[in-house]
């Protein structure tokens, strides 16, 4: 019973040394796709190599809502519980939230919301399937604290250019895929960035492309990572070219923000918060961030 106490009160001092607004995540990014946007950087031969670049590092303002469901303090490699069957290295999302802390300090707390599995399809993404019915479970706890959706990262379609087949029919399951997100998370305005290929499994990569750059929808944006530097495997980018990636990602998140300040409307959460849960388990990243930074 004392020692019990005691932890818990070790907790509470842990967790009265933050901000408040560090308990919620005002501002959420889901991210999805398949390897590269869950992170192989640094990855050769099934080993992370474990370099975090200065872009990536952790940041108290930066959380991920992890594998099950609590917010921790984010850090490389973000999918690590996510696309656990796999070794992951560095991916985008570290490089974009830290890229847009530093363009904006004022921005708030990031949360991050990794959803990427590696070597998926278009239709394994399709309405109805595990990976969509994931997201969804997942976008929809991390509004559990409070916050907005503030874009969907999308950075997929290496395993669809295989066959020409699947290639040619690449173009119509993406923007299924893209409205259907909108409309299931209430957001019809939901920001997207996607990511146009840089590499395939496959010979088709010129038509995914095509399908990708030729999308024409409101609020999509997209990134093309065409030319950036690739693992020896020719099919994952590096992490140089992640942190590259992240960064751009972040240029052309904050070029949608009008005046550089989120006024969107989407998601707002009117569920009850989950605090006792979540104070124990920022109390447990708080730790884990003291072996980063001394915290005041
Ligand atoms: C990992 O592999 C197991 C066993 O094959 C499977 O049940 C599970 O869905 C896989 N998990 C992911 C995230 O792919
Ligand atoms: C964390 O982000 C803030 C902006 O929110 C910035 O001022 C600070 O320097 C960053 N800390 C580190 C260790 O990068």
């Amino acid at each position: 019973m004392l020692p019990l106490f005691f932890h818990f009160l070790v907790l509470l001092a842990h967790a009265s040394s933050v901000r408040p607004q560090q308990l919620q995540p005002k501002n959420i990014f889901i991210l999805a796709g398949q390897s590269n946007m869950a992170g192989r950087g640094g990855v050769v031969n099934g080993a992370w190599d474990g370099i975090v670049p200065p872009q990536c590092q952790p940041n108290h303002s930066i959380l991920r809502l992890s594998a099950n469901l609590a917010w921790v303090l984010a850090q490389e490699p973000l999918h690590a519980d996510i696309d656990a069957n796999k070794t992951n290295g560095v991916g985008p999302g570290m490089a974009f939230a830290n890229a847009v802390l530093s363009k904006d300090p004022t921005f708030g707390v990031i949360g991050l919301v990794p959803c990427a599995i590696g070597g998926t399809s278009i239709s394994e993404w399709g309405r109805g399937t595990s990976l969509y019915k994931r997201l969804l479970r997942r976008a929809q706890a991390a509004l559990q604290d409070g916050g907005t959706i503030q874009a969907l990262l999308w950075y997929q379609g290496e395993a669809d250019t295989v066959t020409k087949a699947a290639a040619d029919s690449y173009q119509a399951k993406l923007e299924s895929f893209f409205s259907d997100v909108r409309e299931d998370l209430k957001s019809p305005m939901l920001p997207i960035i996607q990511v146009a290929l840089a590499s395939g499994s496959g010979h088709f990569v010129d038509i995914v492309r095509e399908a990708q750059l030729g999308i024409d929808l409101l609020d999509l944006r997209t990134v093309d990572a065409k030319g950036l530097p690739l693992e020896p495997d020719g099919l994952h980018i590096t992490t140089q070219a992640q942190v590259q990636l992240g960064q751009m990602l972040a240029a052309t998140f904050l070029q949608l923000l009008p005046s550089g300040r989120p006024i969107l409307s989407p998601i707002h959460s009117s569920a009850p918060r989950r605090c006792s849960n979540f104070v124990l388990d920022f109390g447990r990243s708080i730790i884990k961030m003291n072996q980063h930074y001394t915290i005041r």
